[in-house]
């Protein structure tokens, strides 16, 4: 790494550490250079086309759509549509092996499949993380770091669950639901699919889950993981298809329940569609969570709080700290330290290790944000965004920022999914509960302050599922995740987790 001020090198690293004897504290006009340390893809198999993953086998589809690396605009491979008929054959395959196999299998045998699918992935681990930012543009350091050990985590915490069900609920006579449907996200696809299997499994369920339109790959990855663990054929069934398919899923009359990870607007359609049948669902839809720093917080750590909050896979997370709320007096000072900050971020190759911001996840995905952004520019909002320069192919989108935020401009009330904060103030706790609440949503929220007190008095005001305190995004197999209000309801992760994959009589 080198370390540039005005086009001179006067830092260079030495022992692993870096040397700032020659640097001058007074000159902020600097920066940072890394070489390129781009992750090898030599390693990872990838087909050039995927059928569907039904009782075990693949199986050929009348139709094929291409998935396509966001970063280059590439071709990865085709990969099958399931039609009405396709999610039906799949859905009579998980009730087969429901009604042959996997109810009659023991609690304890359940654990020792859900263990060995996470031994193999983990022996995998590579080839996913790379496949994963291939596919959906996210930087290969969070990819390695989070997406994957998490969903190989999540597959060991449910396996330690499946034979102790009777003692997570005691007392009461507790079975599987049966045959379940899982619909999952763009934003983390492999780890969502972690976060609905494992627990749908360790209860005695079956599944057949669908892959969102943009990234594919990495649940077929999971398919050959599973042929591999010898779970028995029909368990797991993974499709791919647009959202008439994951329509057809949540019809059909045999899936017992639906999973649904996704926007808002599908959610209220999956509630519609399911009102009046016997179905149970949970929904994790969208957030516009509040970040509140106080003036007693540590600042610095605040800073990169917030910056990974709302910039930590591109913004595509449905929890980001999207609506900074900063105390009046430290206004000022944390927006200096913001840009500070973001003039360091570099935006580029996914599959770069230094890279902190990769690749819009679709075009589609950039013209949301593009035209959120420009309504915040209409609305008389001030945009900040650092220089940098972006590749020329695929999706990019600078990591951005607001102030002269209002609480009803549009970017502070709809969730953007992009990496874009909207900066705005306040004086009191009250004023900052008030503000943080005024949203249709209820996911997550984040609190910065020195004082435990103050800290325990947000958190019982402010309605979100998951607040966290002096951090953000920090994600754990045994927490559940969920949300209030139209971010969804039922919850994922932890023992909660399971109730959602039982029947209790
Ligand atoms: P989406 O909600 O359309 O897609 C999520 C999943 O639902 C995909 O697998 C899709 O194929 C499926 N789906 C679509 N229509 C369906 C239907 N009628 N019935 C059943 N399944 C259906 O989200 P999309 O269009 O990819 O993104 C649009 C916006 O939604 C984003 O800009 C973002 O704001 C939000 N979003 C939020 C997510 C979250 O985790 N909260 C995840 C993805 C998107
Ligand atoms: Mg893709």
């Amino acid at each position: 790494m080198i370390f540039r001020e005005k086009s001179t090198a006067i830092l260079s690293r030495s022992n692993g550490s870096f040397n700032h004897s020659t640097q001058n504290p007074k000159k902020r006009n600097f920066v940072w250079e890394y070489a390129k340390s781009i992750e090898a893809k030599d390693h990872i198999h990838l087909k050039p086309s995927y059928d569907l993953f039904i009782g075990g086998k693949n199986v050929k589809s009348k139709k094929y759509f291409e998935t396509i690396n966001p970063a280059t605009e590439e071709k990865l491979a085709e990969v099958a549509v399931a039609s009405k008929s396709d999610v039906h054959r799949a859905v009579l395959a998980a009730e087969k092996a429901y009604n042959r196999v996997w109810s009659k299998t023991s609690p304890k045998e359940r654990a020792k499949y859900i263990f060995r699918i996470a031994r193999i992935m983990q022996e995998k681990a590579r080839e996913f993380a790379v496949i994963e930012s291939m596919d959906g543009g996210k930087p290969i350091k969070e990819s390695k770091l989070i997406d994957i050990p998490l969903a190989i985590a999540h597959f060991f915490y449910y396996a330690g669950w499946a034979d102790k069900l009777n003692l997570a609920f005691p007392n009461v006579n507790i079975s599987p639901i049966g045959v379940v449907g899982q619909i999952i996200p763009w934003n983390f696809p492999l780890l969502m699919a972690a976060w609905k299997i494992a627990p749908a499994l360790a209860c005695g369920n079956t599944v057949v889950i669908k892959s969102a339109e943009t990234t594919p790959l990495t649940l077929y990855k999971l398919a050959e993981v599973i042929k591999e663990a010898s779970l028995p054929d029909g368990v797991v069934n993974i499709i791919s298809g647009a959202g008439d398919t994951g329509e057809a899923i949540v019809n059909h009359p045999k899936v017992k329940k639906i999973a649904f990870t996704g926007s808002t607007e599908v959610g209220k359609l999956i509630m519609k569609s399911t009102a009046g049948t016997d179905k149970k669902i949970t929904l994790e839809l969208g957030g516009k969570a509040a970040n509140i720093i106080f003036e007693d917080a540590p600042i610095d750590q605040a800073v990169e709080g917030i910056i990974n909050g709302i910039y930590f896979n591109q913004g595509h997370v449905c929890c980001a700290g999207s609506r900074l709320y900063v105390q009046e007096s430290i206004k000022n000072e944390v927006v200096k330290k913001l840009k500070h900050r973001l003039k360091s971020l570099r935006v580029g190759n996914p599959l770069d290790k230094n890279t902190d911001v990769g690749a819009i996840n679709s075009k589609m995905q950039l013209k949301k944000i593009t035209e959120l952004v420009n309504s915040g520019i209409n609305e008389g909002c001030t945009l900040y965004q650092p220089e940098c320069s972006l590749p020329d192919k695929g999706y990019w989108f600078k990591p951005t920022f607001f102030t002269n935020v209002a609480q009803a401009n549009r970017i502070a009330q709809e969730e953007i999914f992009g990496p874009v904060l909207s900066v705005l103030t306040f004086r009191t706790p009250k004023e900052a509960i008030e503000k943080a609440n005024n949203t249709q949503y209820g996911l997550s929220a984040g609190i910065w302050s020195d004082k435990g007190s103050k800290i325990f008095k947000m958190v019982s005001s402010i309605k979100a599922g998951v607040i966290w305190s002096n951090t953000f995004n920090k994600f754990n197999p045994a927490s559940p995740f969920g949300g209030y209000k139209e971010s969804g309801f039922g919850r994922e992760g932890g023992k909660q987790g399971l109730k959602e994959y039982l029947n209790f009589n």
